[in-house]
């Protein structure tokens, strides 16, 4: 496939396209004596969530304002295809967009993601919900604006699936974020690992790294904006500048970072156990600003398991790693993805796992019960594990799991914790939400005495030392004793 930049000239035809696109709205929103809307349903990872927030930077520069809620004026879906239930769940609501369309001719309905990568999906699509104007892949998202021209003056379905893997021009594109004190910078697009059960190196194509100084001026500009929280993201962000050269690997980008001042929280992820490197960790340690949480999939327990995963480590591999960290960061905390039901696990194989989680104590574990993605190598190993053998594995996973982190969570009462103050928390009003540099999900109050007179969405970003004072499942709660600064 090939690898091509986006030039010059490709933004030349977005922006002319933006501009008309503006003009036409603007127009529309007369007729109507109000404004127009547009509303953008994200499935799955980080990545499109960072996808999104260039549509939505895209969409308002054509005058659309955006709606919590759908049905609006102009409804993106960006889809997930990592498991079976994310499809399903597109189907499910174009369904209901069908009725809303009949209601609003001029409704404008987009697919975009991962699943418009398969082309059973595009046809299902174009078939089976022939009202859907446009579509189009992940690597095309740059070029929406013209997509979106070209499906409203012809009125009929835009399509542009391409074989092309782009280097997104991320400096180019318009950007409107979704929480004001995070910035979400993807570092690298694609992923070379093929793991043989995961569809993402087909949708989202070959590993390409952005350019290492255009991130570097990206990060000041982000730092001078005021964001406090970084998110570097890459599907394998220790494969990064691989393909750039010497003194541009993760470790030395990662380390360019934490030298900007201004930045509160650089979080990154995701790191495969094979590249994460020690000085890595290293860099973790020395700078403050790097959130001490490791993201570190172990996917199994088991060396047969990882073997037929493709995974190139072994569980001792792994093991080395992890305990590395917890020797270099003790305050630290690893959170993992672990796949159960993988084709051929067998009861041996799942009690590794089991074995796994009990010696590396996971702080938290992202649990997925295997899905069949067709296309993929495992999809067509002879040996799937029944799904009643596979759900009750998964539970007892989950039980251990959600031990652990109870314990987890119960071993932080009593401390006074750093927290990068996220909002309201979705409790109660007058509870605050936020993380500490390990990533524990801490919900908080303040107490009158203190005079904080900032709502919670004023502090949105703040740093505040808050007192745990009680562990539950999944989070904790505390007690705010002071803001790091006013
Ligand atoms: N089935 C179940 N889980 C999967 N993941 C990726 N592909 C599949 C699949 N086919 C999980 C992996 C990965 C996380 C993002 O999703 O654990 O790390
Ligand atoms: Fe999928 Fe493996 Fe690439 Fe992660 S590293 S995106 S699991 S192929």
């Amino acid at each position: 496939m090939a690898i091509t930049k986006v030039t010059a000239q490709d933004f030349d035809k977005v922006n002319a396209a933006v501009t008309e696109l503006r003009d036409y709205f603007t127009n529309r929103s007369c007729e109507l004596g109000r404004p127009l809307t547009y509303n953008i349903r994200t499935y799955g990872c980080q990545l499109n969530e960072s996808d999104s927030e260039k549509l939505s930077g895209y969409l308002e520069q054509m005058g659309l304002v955006p709606v919590e809620e759908g049905p609006a004026d102009v409804n993106f879906f960006n889809t997930c295809s990592i498991r079976e239930n994310a499809d399903d769940r597109l189907y499910g609501n174009l369904g209901v967009y069908k009725a809303h369309k009949k209601q609003n001719r001029d409704m404008i309905i987009a697919v975009c993601g991962c699943m418009m990568k398969v082309d059973k999906n595009i046809q299902k699509i174009k078939n089976s919900y022939p009202f859907v104007d446009l579509l189009f892949d992940p690597q095309q998202l740059h070029l929406m604006p013209v997509l979106l021209k070209r499906s409203i003056s012809s009125k009929k379905t835009a399509v542009d699936i391409e074989d092309v893997d782009y280097i997104a021009d991320d400096n180019n594109m318009p950007v409107s974020r979704k929480r004001k004190f995070r910035a979400l910078v993807p570092i690298m697009y694609g992923c070379n690992n093929f793991c043989t059960y995961c569809i993402v190196p087909f949708t989202r194509g070959r590993e390409r790294s952005r350019d290492f100084d255009e991130i570097i001026k990206q990060m000041e500009e982000l730092a001078k904006e005021g964001y406090k929280e970084v998110m570097l993201l890459g599907q394998n962000v220790n494969s990064y500048g691989k393909d750039l050269g010497e003194n541009r690997s993760f470790p030395d980008l990662l380390e360019a970072c934490a030298k900007i001042k201004g930045f509160s929280r650089i979080r990154f992820m995701t790191s495969h156990p094979k590249d994460l490197s020690d000085r890595v960790i290293e860099i973790m340690a020395k700078y403050d600003s790097i959130e001490t949480h490791l993201h570190l999939p172990c996917q199994s327990g088991s060396d047969a398991v990882l073997k037929r995963m493709n995974r190139h480590y072994t569980r001792e591999q792994f093991v080395r790693t992890a305990k590395l960290f917890r020797q270099m960061i003790p305050e630290g905390a690893i959170s993992t993805d672990i796949i159960v039901g993988f084709p051929g696990e067998t009861e041996e194989d799942f009690e590794q796992t089991l074995s796994l989680v009990k010696e590396i104590r996971f702080d938290s574990a992202f649990t997925f019960q295997y899905s069949k993605r067709p296309g993929t190598k495992a999809a067509e190993y002879e040996d799937q594990v029944p799904a009643d053998v596979v759900t009750e594995r998964f539970g007892r996973l989950l039980e251990l799991q959600n031990e652990i982190v109870f314990e987890s969570n119960k071993s932080l009462v009593g401390k006074t914790m750093e927290v990068l103050i996220e909002g309201e928390s979705n409790t109660a009003p007058d509870i605050l939400t936020g993380r500490t540099k390990c990533n524990h999900l801490v919900n908080f109050t303040i107490p009158a005495e203190l005079g904080i007179s900032k709502s919670a969405s004023e502090l949105e970003g703040y740093l505040g030392m808050v007192k745990i004072t009680n562990a539950k499942p999944y989070s904790v709660e505390g007690v705010l004793e002071c803001l790091k600064y006013e």
